[in-house]
């Protein structure tokens, strides 16, 4: 037998992935929830957190990662950063439970430290599919990590607030980063920044309101 025949004969045989064929929210967060992909994060985490929200919202969230809070609840942002999500929201006219929520990875990090490298590129699938499925209008990519994950080359200080176009299964769809409503908690002198940034939000919803 050729390479090229065992390589094909590969290929065929090989059984469909389970996260690009799930046809729905619930059964790609079934995945997500029994995910054993990043050793450390499966042991440590109490429970993993793929998101919330409705399944045909027109803007998504993407975090960091979940913290304390969201491990135990297996809800995204629910301590003190997403109260403070929930207010800026309220502030341009947005409910919570309109959006859906979701983190770059989906399993707390032990102490809360920043994802590393190859556990982003494991959970990757998940949260490609997430949009995929969801096939919102607006991405706001909240903070660093979430930035680096679509735009790995930006920095958040200067990246913050200017909405981009990209392409997601051959959709057009907006990008916007935004500064961490996270860092508004550790420095309050940072509120005002990060709320102006929040009103680009409406400001981008408004404007996709005029294209359909
Ligand atoms: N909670 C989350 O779910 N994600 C964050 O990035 C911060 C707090």
């Amino acid at each position: 037998m050729s390479d090229l025949t065992e390589l094909s004969q590969g290929d065929l045989f090989a059984p469909p992935d389970p996260i690009i064929t799930c046809k729905t929210l619930a059964e790609l967060h079934g995945l997500i929830q029994a995910c054993t992909k990043c050793e450390e994060l499966a042991e440590y985490r109490t429970r993993a957190v793929p998101g919330a929200g409705p399944a045909d919202a027109r803007v998504v969230f993407v975090g960091e990662a979940p913290g304390r809070w969201e491990d135990q609840k297996g809800e995204p942002f629910v301590g003190d950063a997403g109260a403070y999500l929930t207010e800026l929201l309220e502030k341009i006219g947005l409910e919570r439970a309109q959006v859906f929520i979701t983190n770059v990875i989906k399993c707390r990090p032990p102490e809360n430290r920043s994802p590393k490298a190859p556990e982003m590129e494991s959970c990757a699938p998940y949260l490609e599919r997430q949009l995929a499925l969801i096939k919102p209008d607006l991405v706001v990519l909240l903070g660093r990590v979430a930035l680096e994950r679509f735009y790995p080359k930006e920095k958040i200080t200067e990246a913050a607030a200017v909405p981009r176009r990209r392409t997601v299964g051959g959709r057009e769809v907006v990008f916007l980063p935004l500064l961490h409503p996270a860092f508004g908690i550790r420095r309050q002198d940072l509120k005002p920044e990060i709320e102006r940034q929040f009103w680009k939000i409406r400001e981008a919803l408004d404007e996709l309101a005029t294209r359909t």
